[in-house]
């Protein structure tokens, strides 16, 4: 296939290969890939980690987590059996200079065998407190020299707060150059997410209206029904605010409320992104309570199956004040979105697991029609949903079928679903296709992190300094404390009811 010739030859080097991320997101990633025909003839996948396990005992890791998770189902034996041979894997220790040395000649030996210069990909699927090490040893190694082939992977948390987000960035740039850098935020490549950019720079009608003089509010949410499985031991050092809205939450919002970029050049987008991040109004120590609300989940029902409560999850203070659910109002200090309240909130173990948006526009100036046809007025809304179902609904007045004039809400609504048909990649598809391409438009630049960091800071200091006296503050099954039905309601609205009931497509209604 065309595409397929286009990629050169290829080598991506997995720091902790027999990890959960490799297990459950990258491996079936990159099998997608291949059998769309993204993945080049001349191909490798080196897994690297402290587990003792055989090249044949990892392919069967990795052939079952495939057949667990990929979102094509199972594999079928000749595909793997083609598959299986980019995989090699091999024992190692992250702080030991030969495990770099291996790598290197392994890598020039496909370099040699294969006749071309091979892309080198190093992805650290690993705890953050390797990521120095890692990079470092990488970088002093000279696996790394060539800056145009060699490229850096790193997933969130990027640091923990703004000065370490700035200290890792100052040791990746003393290693790398920033072009060298793809910091993975996975909401990023999400189909529904990129589609935001489209629905909004594709379009010429929405634009116009766009901004303070029509919207009202916008509002995120995010909410998942899971609790913190076995992650006990990282969730306890970050919480919702660090977990899910330092990244996941106001990249949505940056791609809502971006001004249009002239090209869709990687730094281009960036920049505009970074431009809502900076314009974030910034909070007062004072003012923090009046603008972020935490919550942490307690024992309840999800789905008929009762749930603990978090402090009684494995691996948590059984005292714990780290939050489960965060809620946040911003807003953008620019002339576009001047005085347009930005709420967001995202929580786990909340009754639902559904991510949207909601831009709710301004009521219509002036009231033509009798009173009592209206009672169902209800000011435009647009509704982007971007998981679990991808859809975008427009909520507008229509006339109610009859002799009189009465006036209802109805929806417009554009399904995923209905309208495409075939499968649509996994995020993790579209990153690391776009890392082997070399493309980082959906990648965290350093300025983006650091920005994200420097807004949420007034609120982490205020949490860290302060115990929450009512933890827990919501039961499972909830939509989160009551807390943050009062942050929206005191300014007159409410959170768009997540969908308890749906419609035919599974919208929210
Ligand atoms: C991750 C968070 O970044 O995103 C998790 O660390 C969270 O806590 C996950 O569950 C949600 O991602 P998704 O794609 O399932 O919405």
């Amino acid at each position: 296939m065309e595409a397929a010739k286009k990629l050169g030859a290829t080598v991506i080097v997995i720091f902790g290969a027999a990890g959960d991320l490799t297990w459950r997101k990258l491996m079936p990633a990159i099998y997608n890939l291949y059998l769309d025909q993204w993945i080049p003839d001349h191909f490798a996948v080196l897994g690297t980690a402290h587990t003792d396990i055989s090249n044949e005992a990892f392919c069967k890791h990795v052939h079952d987590g495939i057949d667990k998770f990929s979102r094509t189902g199972k594999t079928k034996k000749s595909d793997w059996t083609a598959f299986q041979k980019f995989i090699q894997y091999k024992k190692g220790d992250f702080s030991d200079p030969s495990t770099y040395t291996a790598i290197k000649t392994q890598i020039d030996k496909l370099e040699k065998a294969w006749g071309e210069p091979v892309n080198r990909i190093f992805y650290m699927a690993v705890p953050p407190t390797f990521f120095e090490d890692i990079a470092t040893r990488i970088g002093q190694s000279g696996l790394s020299a060539n800056k145009q082939l060699s490229r850096i992977v790193i997933e969130k948390p990027f640091g923990r707060d703004l000065d370490s987000a700035r200290h890792l960035n100052n040791l990746l740039h003393g290693l790398f150059d920033e072009s060298q850098i793809y910091r993975i935020d996975h909401y990023l490549g999400k189909e529904t997410v990129q589609n935001i950019l489209a629905f909004r720079f594709a379009n010429a009608m929405f634009e116009p209206i766009w901004n303070r003089n029509y919207i009202d509010h916008v509002q995120i949410t995010v909410s998942e029904q899971l609790g913190v499985e076995n992650r006990g031991n990282y969730y306890e050092t970050a919480g919702a605010l660090r977990d899910m809205i330092q990244n996941h939450l106001l990249q949505l919002m940056c791609l809502i409320a971006m001004e249009s970029p002239i090209s869709f050049n990687a730094d281009e987008i960036r920049n505009k992104k970074v431009d809502v991040l900076n314009a974030l109004r910034k909070f007062k120590p004072e003012d923090v309570h009046k603008n972020a609300v935490r919550g942490q989940y307690g024992a309840g029902w999800i789905e008929g199956k009762k749930v603990k409560s978090y402090r009684q999850e494995p691996d948590v203070n059984k005292a714990s004040n780290v939050e489960t659910f965060a809620a946040v109002k911003f807003y953008i200090d620019n002339w576009r979105w001047q005085g347009v309240p930005f709420y967001m909130r995202t929580g786990k173990r909340m009754n639902e697991t559904i991510s949207v948006v909601t831009i709710q526009f301004r009521p219509v100036p002036h009231h033509s029609f009798p009173v009592e046809t209206t009672e169902n007025w209800q000011p435009n809304r647009l509704i982007l949903n971007i998981q679990p179902h991808m859809g975008i609904r427009l909520r507008f007045q229509a006339k109610q079928p009859g002799l009189k004039m009465l006036l209802n809400p109805v929806d417009m609504l554009f399904d995923y679903n209905d309208a495409y048909s075939g499968g649509t990649p996994e995020a993790y598809e579209t990153l690391l296709l776009d890392i082997f391409q070399g493309d980082a438009t959906l990648f965290m630049r350093a300025d983006q992190v650091e920005a994200a960091w420097e807004i949420l800071m007034p609120v982490i200091n205020a949490w860290e300094a302060n115990t929450s006296p009512n933890f827990p503050n919501y039961d499972s099954g909830e939509q989160g404390p009551e807390d943050a039905e009062a942050l929206i309601a005191k300014d007159g609205h409410n959170w768009i009811i997540m969908p308890l009931e749906k419609n035919d497509h599974g919208l929210a209604k």
